[in-house]
């Protein structure tokens, strides 16, 4: 399919960018906060996928439970990857099949391939998450295909999963820094994540896969990104391995990103990103919002339950710090 510009296309018809550089000189930090954001959970996911005990599924199923008992509705429940490549997901079909099914709530899977969709789609999820990276080797050791190659067999699955009724999302990792390379131009991830848009996926996540973001960075590329994506295509997902994650979406808040995504207790990693630690973790960012008047529809305190569960399925001590302080000495 020919490239068109991109604010010409049908899917982006109805939104509105932002204007690039509106600012308000005598408005400080956090002076126009969004009443609400939306929570993107991974940790059945990203978390379980890292840990080099292979959960069981019934077990799986009951984090997803206290997941939904504290009120998230954005769970990345599983992956349709390869279990040969990422074994701790092998049983993707028997973790979606135990689900409750509710219609306020959307469980999504990781997919890599035609196979991945098929699987999807049989298994009934009502959106699916493609992902590739903006650095050639770790999209190499993760997939085990070129970038291009990557993008060829989205443009083969993406718009079938949309036209079957899928949502589908889309990662861009390593885009903050490889593990392999170093630097990475985030304009060739942003070439990526237009790619990906036009293909359908409605929401892009800027990875930080290894937690190397600083603020000042997270601010250039999410300026970057606003340039051609309007703000609601756009999601933060952010490693907490040098313990910047949580400034980082802050930065993200603060521009207009609305969608986090976020690991319970800080469970988390990339089996393909050596050194790669937790993603941020829910409490930590749910503590944070709710601190600021930012709703999140959690409850904080049944998150912290959810927390215990993760730890006591994965059977170590997880970092977050909420969680390691403990939601119930927040009271007096
Ligand atoms: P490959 O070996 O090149 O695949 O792997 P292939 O197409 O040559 O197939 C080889 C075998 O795998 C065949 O089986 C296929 O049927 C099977 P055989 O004939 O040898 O018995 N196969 C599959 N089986 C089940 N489901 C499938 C599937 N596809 C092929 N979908 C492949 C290519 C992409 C499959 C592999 O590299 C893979 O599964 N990689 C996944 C790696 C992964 O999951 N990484 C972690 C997730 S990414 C991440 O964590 C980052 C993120 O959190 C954001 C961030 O932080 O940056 C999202
Ligand atoms: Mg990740």
């Amino acid at each position: 399919m020919p490239d068109r510009p991109l604010r010409s296309g049908p899917a982006l018809r109805a939104l509105t960018p932002r204007p690039f550089g509106a600012t308000n000189a005598t408005m400080g930090p956090f002076e126009s906060l969004p009443a609400e954001v939306s929570v993107y959970e991974v940790s059945p996911r990203d978390g379980l996928q890292n840990e080099a005990v292979t959960v069981p599924t019934t077990r799986k199923v009951r984090l997803i439970e206290a997941l939904l008992d504290a009120g998230l509705r954005r769970i990345e429940v599983a992956s349709f990857v390869s279990p040969r490549w990422v074994p701790q997901l092998g049983d993707a079909e028997e973790v979606v099949g135990l689900l409750p099914r509710r219609p306020d709530v959307v469980y999504s899977a990781l997919c890599p391939n035609e196979r991945g969709l098929e699987r999807a789609l049989a298994a009934g999820v009502p959106e699916i998450a493609v992902f590739l990276s903006a650095s050639e080797t770790h999209n190499r050791k993760n997939v085990n295909k070129t970038i291009d190659e990557t993008l060829a067999v989205f443009e083969r699955i993406v718009p079938p999963a949309v036209r079957a009724g899928l949502r589908v999302r889309g990662y861009v990792s390593t885009l903050f820094g490889c593990p392999y390379e170093g630097a990475v131009d985030p304009r060739r991830g942003l070439e990526i994540a237009l790619r990906l848009v036009r293909m359908g996926c409605y929401q892009i996540s800027l990875s930080d896969t290894i937690g190397v973001a600083t603020p000042v960075q997270t601010r250039d590329v999410v300026r970057l990104f606003q340039r051609e994506l309007p703000d609601e295509t756009l999601a933060l997902h952010m490693h907490d391995t040098r313990g910047t994650a949580l400034a980082n979406v802050l930065v993200g808040l603060e521009l207009g990103i609305r969608t986090f995504d976020a690991s319970v207790a800080g469970l988390g990693g990339c089996p393909y990103a050596p050194g790669a630690a937790g993603n941020l973790a829910t409490e930590d960012l749910v503590y944070t919002l709710h601190g600021m008047g930012v709703r999140t529809g959690i409850d904080l305190e049944r998150l912290g339950e959810a927390g215990q569960v993760a730890e006591a399925i994965v059977g170590r001590e997880l970092p977050g710090k909420v969680h390691r302080a403990g939601v119930r000495s927040l009271r007096s």
